[in-house]
């Protein structure tokens, strides 16, 4: 099925490299020798997010008849390529302006042709996903849910099982200081898992975290010698520009479960929270636009959901050197908060390795923006 995203709107290599990153950098602090034995049961290690998703998509696929997905409006392509990738049909259900949907208008969108649904848990905040959940359930629906923004709750979801849902997925790197990560929990537990990398490649991976190649090339570039090494990434697939089939055969890198095993989940989660409030506390005022969610439960976030009143903002918070994210590369749906938010909803950096001046820092940015 041919489905065409919008175009980037804003190209990072435009900008100057951030001295705020989106997510965490590496420390030799991150891989204690205290081995923390994660509760992870019946969990499978993955390459990345999306290939979690091809392979809960591939193994909850019927086989021999038309398989329809129901996916957010409101979504990255590295979500739905996977179902692209594997002939699905996929339909998209409109977001309201929190995120949330809108329960009687998801109810009709589940007809009989759709064999499945998935129900984001957008940047680690739960929404009404628990309500969408039940209705697809209900409604004879294969559910997976994506948590890929909630490491932290994803792990600790897994201590209760849930009937309603057939596969639930996570990202590693998103929270962790990690170059790959993807956690896959299946209620039928597949037959085979996938397989780690060469020693070599794990290797090069590890110099990678460690930014050897990545400091070997700024010299390089200095004196203008040859190209740079890089990690080797498969080559990717005509027609898709985030999903690689052949992440599917691989787990991730062994010190990426390392790095998992080794951190302190619910000190991660408090640190958030705290940056999370210091940021809304310190954005009150300011003039740009506002927090999504100024009030959260009791989640772990993966950044500060924030709506611009001015889309074009956001190219200046990158030439200030932070790296604030934005999903602009939307297939169609007809859904005008999808259409709004492409430029206007921006992701703020709330890590917790970031220090008070790093979100002072983000609060005067933002306090001062000016109209262009
Ligand atoms: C909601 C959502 N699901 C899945 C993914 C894929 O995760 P990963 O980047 O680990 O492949 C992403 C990442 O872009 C995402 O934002």
């Amino acid at each position: 099925m041919d489905v065409k995203f919008a175009p980037v709107m804003a190209n990072a290599a435009d900008f100057p490299e951030a001295i705020i990153r989106a997510t965490p950098g590496f420390g030799f602090s991150d891989v204690g020798l205290l081995w923390q034995k994660l509760q992870l049961g019946q969990c499978t290690y993955t390459r990345n997010g999306r290939a979690a998703i091809a392979i809960a998509a591939q193994q909850l696929q019927y086989p021999n008849q038309t398989n329809t997905v129901l996916l957010p409006a409101y979504h990255c392509p590295a979500l739905v390529e996977p179902f692209l990738w594997l002939g699905y049909r996929v339909r998209f259900y409109p977001v309201q302006a929190d995120l949330s949907v809108d329960a009687a208008v998801f109810q009709r969108l589940l007809t009989a042709d759709v064999s499945h649904c998935v129900v984001v848990q957008f940047f680690g905040f739960k929404q009404n996903a628990n309500q969408l959940i039940t209705l697809a359930h209900a409604a004879g629906k294969r559910v997976l849910e994506d948590c890929a923004h909630g490491l932290v709750d994803f792990v600790a979801s897994l201590q209760q099982d849930d009937p309603r849902v057939s596969a639930r997925i996570c990202s590693i790197n998103k929270v962790l200081p990690t170059i790959d990560g993807g956690l896959l929990y299946l209620r039928q537990r597949q037959s085979t898992q996938p397989g780690h990398c060469s020693w070599l490649e794990e290797l090069k991976g590890i110099a990678f975290l460690l930014k050897i190649p990545q400091r070997l090339q700024r010299l390089r570039q200095r004196t203008k010698t040859r190209k740079p090494d890089r990690i080797s990434t498969p080559e990717p697939t005509p027609g898709f520009k985030y999903f690689r089939p052949a992440d599917l055969n691989s787990a991730s890198f062994r010190h990426t479960k390392w790095i998992l095993q080794c951190s302190d989940l619910a000190a991660i989660k408090t640190k958030r929270r705290a940056n999370y409030h210091y940021l809304v506390t310190g954005l009150a005022g300011v003039a740009a636009g506002t927090c999504l969610y100024p009030v959260i439960a009791d989640e772990a976030p993966y950044v500060l959901p924030f709506l611009l009143r001015d889309g074009s903002h956001f190219q200046q918070l990158r030439l200030k050197k932070i790296q604030v994210l934005r999903w602009e590369e939307m297939a169609p749906s007809g859904c005008d908060i999808t259409e709004q938010y492409r430029s206007r909803l921006i992701q703020l950096p709330c890590h917790h390795k970031l220090t008070r001046a790093d979100l002072d820092y983000i609060i005067q940015a933002m306090a001062g923006l000016t109209e262009l």
